[in-house]
């Protein structure tokens, strides 16, 4: 039986941010930057897309939006949705695709994702359905990891230890860098607007920092997975490149992790 290249990665997608909770709380303040960032209201109609534990969403539910939100990862939807319960907000929540949208076009004011849609394997598609369902003269708005910084080179280490994808697909940290955005927006989005900010991660020591992320960053958890049981000199090589890059950003037990913020208007 043929199976679909890419429905293969968003199934490997689907099983590995399962453990994702825990970072949950890292992302948390940076939902309210994004939230910010894109300047959204009271009273309209907001996208979270790969909203994972609903972070973003809720954040908008709170500022008054009228706020839908989709993932691949049905646990982590479950999360959202206790999370909604206890914010006292409603969501419309939906298990879905990034690449293909279960909304009707032009039904939002805001689409927004916060290190999410750049797991999609084919960012073009992503972009077309992102665009899709937001208004014309509506917002769309994005956090990403920027290549050269601590996040996007540590996609760089782990990629190198991979196997090779059923097919070949554009880094997730191609996003971070506004050229490729501005490439990859194009004409349908005017006014783009960028802007840095830091996560920063506390960490009792670098096998802390790294321990955290075996356990819960979704391809970095298969991957080690994988290799401690086919090549434990492999590991121990990723392990050492991994330290040795957290080493660079590590201040005061706190990892720094700069990422870039987009925002644009549909034209
Ligand atoms: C790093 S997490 C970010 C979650 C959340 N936005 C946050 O900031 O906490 C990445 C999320 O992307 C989701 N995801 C990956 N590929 C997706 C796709 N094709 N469509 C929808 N969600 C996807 C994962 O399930 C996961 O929840």
């Amino acid at each position: 039986m043929n199976v679909d290249p890419f429905e293969q990665i968003k199934q490997a997608q689907k099983q590995g941010w399962v453990h994702f909770v825990p970072l949950e709380a890292l992302t948390t303040p940076a939902a309210a930057k994004l939230v910010r960032h894109a300047g959204v209201q009271a009273g309209q109609r907001v996208l979270d897309v790969a909203c994972g534990t609903g972070v973003v969403a809720i954040t908008a539910a709170r500022a008054g939006a009228n706020v839908s939100a989709l993932d691949l990862t049905p646990e982590l939807l479950a999360r959202a949705r206790e999370h909604g319960e206890v914010a006292g907000v409603k969501v419309d929540w939906h298990e879905g695709d990034v690449e293909k949208l279960p909304f009707q076009d032009a039904e939002f004011d805001v689409v927004l994702s916060q290190f999410g849609h750049i797991f999609a394997p084919r960012p073009q598609v992503a972009v077309s359905e992102m665009l899709r369902v937001l208004k014309t003269g509506g917002t769309i708005a994005f956090s990403t990891w920027p290549p050269e910084e601590m996040v996007g080179r540590s996609f760089a280490i782990t990629s190198r230890y991979m196997p090779k994808p059923p097919v070949e697909v554009p880094p997730p940290p191609m996003w971070g860098d506004p050229d490729v955005v501005r490439e990859r927006l194009g004409t349908q989005v005017t006014d783009l607007v960028f802007e840095r900010d830091r996560m920063l991660v506390p960490a009792l020591s670098l096998q802390h920092f790294r321990a955290n992320v075996e356990r819960s960053v979704g391809p970095v958890r298969k991957l080690v997975e994988m290799l401690s049981q086919s090549d434990q000199g492999k590991l121990a090589a990723l392990r050492k490149e991994m330290d040795a890059l957290a080493a660079e950003y590590l201040v005061d037990n706190q990892v720094r992790q700069e990422y870039l913020m987009t925002r644009g208007r549909k034209s």
